[in-house]
């Protein structure tokens, strides 16, 4: 199959919609992340998603609509909380989930009785899923257990000729995929930190549970670990480097900071000069990815504030970690 890569312009965004009723698979962006889209409501065009992204049948997908009053032919009932969720936060990185209504394939929920479902604010994905007449289910358009694509390079080069369409749209805004919220739960929990801060969801949810870090439990495709380089990515910790361990040179190593350049390593890659967490997650999978594209020993990333959206980074970075390191004069010394 040869791929069709496509401007999202009127004409662009129509084909890829035809592609999505014909069956087919469109990766598509949205704000946080570019999704790896089929109709949702066809078990054959969303079987091909497993498929093509190696992912684990357990493993859930998200619906994506493009206005709130898609919901009630997914989800059995809609109770006042997500009726006042889904005013405040969609369109936008909230996913809701809930108890699920019969149309919905089995294999969209991975057998679940409940669907996970958001409204993306993104404008191209929105003409999409108007356009194609049906709700879309997507994943992260990457292979299973990579990171994240935040541009449409990202995606070509891991679904080239894998996927019909991919509408290239340049960088998305938000950066780090959705937040994932269980309103089948009482109290409603957490399952995934993401692009709607903690804090604002608080605001609405008081009595919200939140698991930290949030356990492969929670939610299905929650594994411990997740978005790995290839390169050993190691969380940095304070304190003098001791106990058992191995050098590593730092000129062999990349730094992944948050606001301030370090010396002496091969490569650095500074999330925030200013050290504003929303510019951090934006530039986190692609800083991410670059470090990973430059045949380093070892990737070495600072811990990042758990605030704001700060929190999903920080979830990330943990569940991309091969373990700790600490630094010793211009050595980095990694903790076995
Ligand atoms: O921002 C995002 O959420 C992106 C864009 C494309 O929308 N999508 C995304 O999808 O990150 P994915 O498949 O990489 O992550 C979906 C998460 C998984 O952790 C999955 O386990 C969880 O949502 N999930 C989906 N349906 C669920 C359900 N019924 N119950 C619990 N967790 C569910
Ligand atoms: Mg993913």
């Amino acid at each position: 199959m040869e791929t069709q890569v496509l401007y999202p312009d009127q004409a662009g965004i129509a084909r890829a919609a035809e592609a999505i009723r014909e069956g087919q698979l469109v990766a598509f962006p949205t704000e946080t992340v570019y999704g790896l889209g089929a109709n949702a409501l066809s078990a054959d065009a969303v079987v091909r998603i497993f498929e093509v992204k190696g992912r684990p049948r357990f493993d859930p997908l998200i619906v994506h609509v493009a206005a709130p009053d898609e919901v009630p032919t997914l989800w059995r009932s809609i109770p006042p909380l997500a009726e006042k969720l889904m005013e405040r936060f969609w369109p936008g990185p909230l996913t809701l989930v809930l108890a699920k209504e019969k149309r919905v394939p089995d294999i969209v929920t991975a057998g679940l009785p409940t669907v996970a479902v958001r409204m993306p604010s993104d404008p191209v994905a929105l003409g999409l899923i108007s356009e194609a007449q049906r709700p879309i289910a997507a994943p992260s358009a990457n292979r299973f257990g990579r990171s994240s694509p935040t541009h449409h390079e990202h995606v070509l080069s891991e679904l080239t000729n894998l996927v019909e369409v991919v509408l290239a749209a340049g960088p998305t805004t938000v950066g780090i995929e959705s937040t994932v919220l269980s309103l089948a739960d009482s109290p409603p929990r957490l399952l995934r930190p993401g692009g709607t801060p903690l804090e604002a969801l608080r605001e609405e949810v008081p009595d919200l549970h939140v698991e930290t870090p949030p356990g492969p439990s929670a939610s299905p495709g929650t594994l411990p670990r997740h978005y790995l380089p290839r390169t050993p990515l190691f969380l940095l910790e304070p304190g003098p480097a001791k106990g058992s361990g191995e050098h590593l040179e730092r000129r062999r190593c990349g730094m992944l900071a948050f606001n301030e350049p370090w010396k002496a390593f091969g490569r650095v890659e500074v999330l925030s000069p200013h050290g504003d967490l929303r510019e951090a997650a934006a530039q986190f999978f692609a800083a991410l990815r670059r470090l990973d594209a430059a045949e380093l020993a070892a990737i070495v990333a600072e811990q990042i504030p758990e605030e704001g959206l700060g929190l999903a980074i920080a979830a990330r970075l943990r569940r991309a970690s091969a373990g700790h390191a600490r630094l010793s004069g211009n050595h980095v010394w990694i903790i076995r």
